[in-house]
């Protein structure tokens, strides 16, 4: 998908917004609080289905009004479509393509990716563990819609079982049940997990590589489920999974009960980064870190070609300024390959070299008040 259009009504601050006529490398130029991270949040709103800010749709209507409005146009498989959506106060959300009303998104904008570049990707490396799972299944949800059903089930369990352990009352035979699928969803969570994992640390290794002349980029996966194989690349049957939870559940059980929530499985598993053989988290200097974290998201970018086939939208939400020149030209050789990049800055001096000429827009231009 290319975008030709946006409009935004009543998102965020912006009562109406309105770009058109968008080419391949657009930058959004205005002052801080402009809006410019809403307009690339609604696109991945839309597009992706989830906000990179972790906001409820809810969050994302003007204060005062009861709903929010977002209409993408764009050429995909070379059709003009337009998808809109409304998110309301009640947090519900109507996504329709064409004028006819969708409840699948992955499906109705089959092929569509974004990738999200900002600021806060350091967490990637610096950041606790959930943002680094966070970042991971968020990958695999947008590739897959098995990936997407077992985390989103396999999270479910878990809940249910930490309200059963934290009741007194909970008997070992009400839990049985609820340990039983979290073994089956879990071990399914970390095969497929542990695969992409992989398999994005190949492309991010590599980036890493051209980025930086100190390295090399690894990753070691340490799971919580009883497996204690740190090599992604190794593959884990479903079965040894299985085998792993089900001993772990069995040795921590007095464990669990005693701290009354669900110690063992992949909701607690964690990534290890390393550069040149040690921890990038406790090791790496801020430059590095920075780095590595560009690395991860260009292996996003990878990744997502390999595994679909199909070129991702960019999303480059003010990062450009803090790139010195070689991290800048990795970055720049991303935004030729890219199906489209959307940039923003409060400069128009940081807009990046690419093939084709970048097209700046004014927020203040585009904004109705
Ligand atoms: N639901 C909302 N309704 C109205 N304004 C909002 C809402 N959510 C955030 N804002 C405002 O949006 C502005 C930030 O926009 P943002 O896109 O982050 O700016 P920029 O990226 O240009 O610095 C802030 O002033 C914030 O108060
Ligand atoms: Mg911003």
């Amino acid at each position: 998908m290319r975008l030709t259009s946006i409009r935004l009504e009543r998102f965020r601050n912006h009562r109406w917004f309105a770009a058109d006529d968008l080419g391949h490398v657009v930058v959004f130029v205005g002052p801080n609080g402009s809006g410019k991270t809403n307009v690339l949040e609604a696109v991945d709103l839309v597009l992706s289905g989830r906000s990179f800010r972790q906001a409820r749709s809810e969050d994302v209507v003007a204060w005062g009004e009861d709903s929010a409005d977002v209409e993408l146009r764009g050429l995909h498989d070379a059709r003009v479509v337009t998808v809109r959506e409304r998110f309301s106060l009640d947090g519900v959300r109507r996504l329709s393509v064409d004028g006819q009303e969708k409840k699948r998104r992955k499906e109705a904008l089959r092929g569509t990716y974004t990738v999200v570049f900002r600021p806060d990707d350091l967490e990637l490396v610096k950041g606790p563990a959930d943002a680094r799972r966070e970042a991971i299944d968020a990958l695999g949800s947008r590739l897959s819609e098995a990936y997407t059903h077992t985390r989103r089930e396999y999270g479910r369990v878990i809940r249910h079982r930490n309200a059963l352990l934290r009741e007194w009352r909970a008997s070992r035979a009400d839990l049985a049940v609820w340990t039983e699928q979290a073994i089956a969803l879990g071990a399914r969570l970390l095969v497929h997990r542990r695969r992409l994992v992989a398999r994005l640390f190949t492309h991010a290794a590599a980036q890493h590589a051209i980025l930086d002349p100190q390295g090399p980029l690894a990753v070691e996966y340490h799971d919580r489920c009883g497996l204690g194989i740190t090599d992604a690349r190794i593959d884990v049957s479903l079965d040894e999974a299985k085998d792993a939870l089900r001993a772990a559940f069995a040795a921590r059980e007095v464990e669990e009960r005693q701290r009354a929530t669900t110690v063992v499985g992949p909701h607690r598993d964690d990534l290890v980064v390393l550069l040149d053989g040690r921890e990038a988290r406790r090791f790496a200097s801020q430059g590095q870190q920075r780095s590595i974290a560009l690395a991860w998201r260009i292996g996003e970018m990878r990744t997502v070609q390999e595994v679909s086939g199909s070129t991702p939208i960019l999303l480059l939400d003010d990062v450009m300024s803090e790139l010195d020149e070689r991290r800048r030209a990795a970055l720049e050789a991303c935004v030729s390959d890219a199906a489209q990049t959307l940039i923003t800055t409060t400069d128009s001096g940081h807009v990046p070299q690419s093939d084709s000429v970048p097209q700046v827009l004014d927020m203040e231009v585009l904004r109705g008040q």
